[in-house]
Order: C-alpha cells, then sequence, then structure tokens
C-alpha cells in the first residue's frame, strides 16, 4: 500500500505496508488476541512463530531447516553471537571489520570487548582480505553496505576468513530478501539481519539470526534466558541450553509484530529471487544513466552490477537540502551524513516508470535550484 503521490524509494530503510498485513495483523487483534486471549499461545501457535517465520526467512537466504530463527533486534542478536564467536575462538583477540560499516555493528563489538576485559579489539580496516590473519577470531561484516550499498563477495570472503582459522558473522541487513543468498552453500558461520527493510515486517520488526548447524552444540551465548532454556514450562532454577538454534531465543517474541513480519516474507517468497534480483539491477542502471546525466552527483555505488545490493547512492555537497526538497515532491528517498543520498530500489514495487519519474524529479530540484530554499537547509532528528 503506498500513497498515491509518493514514489517509494526508502524500502532500504523501512519497508511499505503490504496490503495482507494489515488484514493479519487486525486478524491477530481480534481473533487471537481479542478472543482467544492466552490460548493462542498453543491454539493459534504462537509459540512456534518466531521458529515458523525463521524457516521461511532460511529460504529466502539458503539456509537449512533449523538454522534460522526471529528474535530481538538487529543489534541484540549481533551481541548475541560475536560473544559465542569469540569464545569459540580462544586464543584470538581481534574482531575484524571494515571501515565504515554500520555503527551498531562498531559499538556493539566495542561495547562486548569493553565488557569481557580478555583484551579483545575491534580491527577496522579497508582491506580485510589482507589482515585475516592467525590473532582474528571473527571476520565481521555486513553483506551489502548501508552507505554506499557495494556488496561484498560472500564466499570468497568466507573461505578467506575459514583458511586464516577465523568465524564469520555476516550482517543481511541490506541483502535478504533483496538479493540472493547461499548461506549453507558459502559456509557460512553466523549471520543477523534486518526484519524491517526488504522483509517488509513494519517498523522496529523483529530481526533474524542464523547459526550453522555444525556449530549449534558449542553455542554459548551470553543472554541466557528462560525461552532459550530446554525445557522453559518446567520452571527449573538453572539454565540449560535448548537444542539447536533454539536457544538462541531469550525472552518473549512480540507476537503483532511477528505477524506482520511473516506476512512480509510470505510475499517475498512468492517472487523468485532470481528474476528481483534482475529487476534490481536493471532499475539500478537506469537510475544511475538517468541521474547522471543531471552532473553534480558522484556515484557511490560499484558500477559492475555484482559488487552492488539493491540501493543506490550518490554523494553531493548539498545531499541534504535537495533530498528535503525531493521529499517535499513526493520523491522519498534519504540522506546519510556527511553528503549521500540513498535511494532503495525494491523490485517488488518500485517501477521502471517511477525511477524515471523520480528522476524527473531530480532534475526539477536541480535545475530550478530548488533546494536553495532556506527551509531544506535545517536538519531533522532522524536523516
Ligand atoms: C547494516 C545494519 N545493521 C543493523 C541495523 C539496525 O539494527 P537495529 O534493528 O538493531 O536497529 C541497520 C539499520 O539500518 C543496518 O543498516
Amino acid at each position: 500500500m503506498l500513497p498515491d503521490d509518493v514514489i517509494y524509494l526508502d524500502g532500504n530503510s523501512l519497508g511499505p505496508l503490504p496490503k495482507a498485513t494489515k488484514t493479519r495483523v487486525l486478524e491477530v487483534l481480534e481473533r487471537e488476541w481479542g478472543h482467544s486471549l492466552i490460548r493462542s499461545w498453543t491454539d493459534h501457535g504462537w509459540i512456534d512463530l518466531q521458529f515458523r517465520v525463521g524457516e521461511k526467512i532460511g529460504r529466502l537466504i539458503g539456509a537449512p531447516a533449523g538454522t534460522t530463527v526471529v528474535a530481538d533486534s538487529t543489534s541484540v542478536n549481533l551481541f548475541k553471537l560475536l560473544a559465542a564467536a569469540l569464545h569459540m575462538r580462544p586464543g584470538r583477540a581481534v574482531i575484524l571489520t571494515e571501515e565504515g560499516n554500520f555503527p551498531t555493528d562498531l559499538y556493539v563489538a566495542q561495547g562486548l570487548t569493553a565488557l569481557l576485559q580478555r583484551g579483545h579489539v575491534l580491527r577496522q580496516t579497508a582491506d580485510v582480505m589482507s589482515k585475516l590473519d592467525d590473532t582474528v577470531a571473527v571476520l565481521m561484516l555486513t553483506h551489502a553496505n548501508y552507505r554506499s550499498g557495494a556488496m561484498h563477495d560472500m564466499a570468497a570472503l568466507t573461505r578467506a576468513a575459514h583458511a586464516a582459522g577465523a568465524l564469520v558473522l555476516w550482517d543481511l541487513s541490506h541483502s535478504a530478501g533483496a538479493v540472493p543468498l547461499r548461506l549453507d552453500a558459502d559456509g557460512v558461520d553466523f549471520a543477523v539481519g534486518c526484519g524491517y527493510k526488504y522483509l517488509n515486517g513494519g517498523p522496529g520488526a523483529p530481526a533474524f539470526l542464523f547459526v550453522a548447524k555444525h556449530l549449534q552444540d558449542d553455542l554459548r551465548l551470553p543472554l541466557t534466558g528462560w525461552l532459550g532454556h530446554a525445557a522453559p514450562f518446567a520452571f527449573e532454577s538453572s539454565y540449560r541450553p535448548a537444542a539447536g538454534v533454539a536457544r538462541a531465543v531469550v525472552g518473549t517474541p512480540p507476537i503483532l509484530s511477528l505477524a506482520a513480519l511473516e506476512t512480509g516474507v510470505d510475499i517475498a517468497l512468492e517472487a523468485p529471487i532470481a528474476a528481483v534480483r534482475a529487476k534490481s539491477l536493471r532499475l539500478a542502471e537506469l537510475f544511475i544513466a538517468l541521474t547522471e546525466q543531471e552532473g553534480g552527483f558522484r556515484l557511490l555505488t560499484p558500477r559492475q552490477p555484482a559488487a552492488r545490493g539493491s540501493q543506490v547512492a550518490f554523494a553531493h555537497p548539498d545531499g541534504y537540502a535537495i533530498m528535503q526538497a525531493m521529499i517535499e515532491r513526493g520523491v522519498i528517498g534519504d540522506f546519510r551524513a556527511p553528503d549521500v543520498l540513498r535511494f532503495g530500489l525494491a523490485p517488488l514495487y518500485v517501477r521502471y516508470v517511477d525511477v524515471w519519474d523520480a528522476v524527473a524529479v531530480v532534475r526539477d530540484v536541480m535545475r530550478g535550484e530548488a533546494w536553495r530554499d532556506a527551509r531544506y537547509q535545517q536538519r531533522r532528528s532522524v536523516t
């Protein structure tokens, strides 16, 4: 459901509301919560919902059954899995990551190393390949960069990390539902990702996490909550981990948000991901070619199709004001400091004509210098 007067190019930040989600959430409110009340945990399958949606997301990311579950936020899942990874590599002190990774990934790693006080360090580098050595416990990367839209070669980096004896944790926030993923085939150890971007799960949708089958029995997590216990309803006084990925669950899941996420994921599963990817690349080609005709924008996204996710980013010194002027004219993208205009091209609902019309607005804003208006200069709290 998109308003008629909007071209929405921000599904890489918050996916739009699917029509089916409105119906489904109302049903959960009225029939399940409203009528069945607490009986819904069993009668309407609430207790299994995060596993059911996790399995469905697993199908989107190339993960086998029993490896993916929905829980918590991406930030919290990062904390949990990063801690587990460090525990699996005693004697190695480094969490290796890329410069320019999403801040939460960096901050969570910094918080964890400070908490552990065991000499771990977060190392940020422009060239992770050359820094993979026997000090690295875990390589933590975001598959598609939130700012530039550049996408890593997951298979090659995972192989290189393993050759150095390190584990790999991928943040799939900008990939899940947007690009083909083969976590199992690529030998990935751990992954996390957002539910509210290309999965269209709604604002603050719960996140997902993936743990490779062969690592699950050794998974020691720092947050050991009652729903990750082997027998939650035995109410024992000591923690015993649940079998498999279920131990990564901490507390009671947000059922309304899970129901919304499931609908978004169901829609994503209907579209063959190869077709989604092909359309995404063609949308990007068109968008880049037309926008570059305007001049003044510096493309940050790689030109090589295989090296980009599903967003296009341009740098412009007046990027903030330009984006504000575009938003006021109905073309919604977003801005990331210091100078980046981001445009999410979510193929499930962005059409070629939208790209054409969006660039007409770019042209209008640039040629008429509309962005110079004083009201576009004032920074809002969310950009
Ligand atoms: C790469 C990446 N990781 C994580 C997040 C957000 O994590 P959380 O949902 O915990 O706020 C984002 C949000 O944009 C992101 O781009």
